[in-house]
């Protein structure tokens, strides 16, 4: 890989592109004014085309008639990548439908640099799937295949918390170790390493696959989804007495990837039936409204505005606004309903960070820094962890949303000069 290589950072939440100029990250404007863009997607069934990122966002909360799409990253490896399935009288894969992702950023950056990008050095988590060998190798050739399907002839990938190691230019001398932490929308990536002349030393890299999206998806499903039927009586349809409704339609409810695949007559008509059969028809008939009116997205937005209000409300907790389902309809998420929703995830996050390093064979107490990366960076529990952690280490917040793309665009333009 020697020309025309662009640095991007495909995220689960957030994509950005960018190359170097004089030494220095230059972020592409993927949208006018946005070096990151939602890394989503609209098919609008009555204007007849396809809208990218903020666009895409608008299009869903405008009520449009169509399909919306994010966090489709979380489906690479999976066997769902490769169903086909009809949108705008095409019939496209998900491999199709990142490529088509892909391909904007590829524009939008030849265009604002005029020049052709031929090659993508591209971010990836240290483990798509950290509980499945296959699973993640299949995640690797899914992607790659999309990156080649959106035109580029070739695609070099780099971790993503090394490329913001590498961005991160920390203060103290070589011999201080740092520890990367960028916690995401779909996995949480860590890298130690020191400065060394010319550049940095990696010691080691891990991750493990929880971010902000499975932060939304413990929350949903713990106080949202009650208000939709979760843990509610049914009738038992075979004899006597009640049984509770099933949780997987709730927990693909919550989940942003799995949204989309919810709206089909089958799942409709088992809403139905189960609204028919409640003991407290009320929250099934929400749930179907749900559905039918596709509104699973827009739960999920409202579910992530109130994580961040609560988050950011220094202990006075927020509300999860539900008037998009039913008017007035707000259920409360106190500070103690956050870390309660989180704690298995934190459990995972610093086992990941155990794991780390073990893999570098060092202690704790030996880091000097811990550099925050990423937008679930900036959870409370996640810097509480983290202090617990590293109670000696200094502690520093990049650019969140920028800081592996600066480190991709860096070492991209490297390797075009190499
Ligand atoms: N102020 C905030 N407080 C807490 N969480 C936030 C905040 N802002 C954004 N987030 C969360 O950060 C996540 C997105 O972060 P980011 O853009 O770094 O992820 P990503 O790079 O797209 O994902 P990944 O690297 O895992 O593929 C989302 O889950 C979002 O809800
Ligand atoms: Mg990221």
């Amino acid at each position: 890989m020697t020309q025309n290589t662009l640095g991007i950072d495909f995220g689960t939440s957030n994509s950005a592109a960018g190359i170097a100029v004089n030494g220095k990250a230059y972020l592409v404007d993927i949208e006018p004014g946005q070096k990151t863009i939602p890394t989503a997607i609209f098919f609008d069934f009555d204007a007849r085309k396809t809208v990218f990122g903020t666009q895409a966002n608008r299009a869903l909360m405008a009520g449009l008639e169509g399909r919306y799409m994010r966090a489709l990253k979380s489906i690479l490896g999976t066997s769902l990548m490769h169903e086909k399935r009809r949108y705008l009288g095409e019939s496209l894969s998900f491999v199709d439908i990142i490529a088509r992702i892909l391909t904007r950023i590829k524009t939008r950056a030849e265009d604002a640099c005029h020049q052709r990008f031929d090659y993508a050095l591209s971010g990836r988590p240290v483990h798509f799937h950290s509980d499945n060998a296959a699973r993640d190798a299949q995640a690797l050739a899914d992607l790659t295949e999309c990156y080649l399907r959106a035109g580029f002839k070739g695609v070099d990938f780099m971790f993503e918390p090394e490329a913001a190691a590498l961005a991160a230019n920390p203060a103290g001398d070589e011999n201080t170790v740092h520890l990367i932490v960028d916690i995401g929308g779909g996995t949480s990536d860590f890298t130690l390493f020191r400065k060394a002349s010319g550049g940095i030393d990696i010691l080691a890299s891990h991750g493990v696959r929880i971010g902000g999206t499975d932060f939304d998806r413990s929350i949903s499903f713990d106080h949202v989804m009650p208000e939709l039927g979760r843990g509610a009586e049914i009738k038992n349809a075979m004899g006597a007495g009640t049984l509770i409704a099933p949780n997987r339609l709730f927990y693909d409810l919550a989940t942003w990837q799995m949204i989309p695949f919810l709206y089909t007559p089958e799942v409709l008509q088992e809403v139905a039936h189960l609204r028919q059969q409640a003991v407290k028809p009320q929250l099934f008939g929400r749930l179907f409204d749900v559905l039918e009116s596709q509104l699973g997205h827009d739960v999920a937005f409202a579910v992530e505005a109130g994580k961040i209000a609560a988050n950011k409300s220094g202990g006075g907790g927020g509300n999860i606004n539900l008037s998009i389902v039913e008017k007035g309809l707000q259920v409360a998420l106190g500070q103690d309903m956050l870390t309660a929703s989180l704690a298995d995830h934190m459990g995972a996050i610093k086992a990941g960070v155990l794991d780390t390093l073990k893999a570098a064979e060092i202690g704790a107490t030996q880091v000097g820094s811990v550099i925050f990366v990423g937008g679930s960076s900036l959870i409370e529990d996640v810097q509480t962890l983290m202090a617990e952690m590293f109670p000696q280490a200094c502690v520093h917040q990049t650019e969140a949303f920028t800081a592996v793309v600066d480190g991709l665009a860096l070492a991209a333009t490297a390797r075009n000069r190499g």
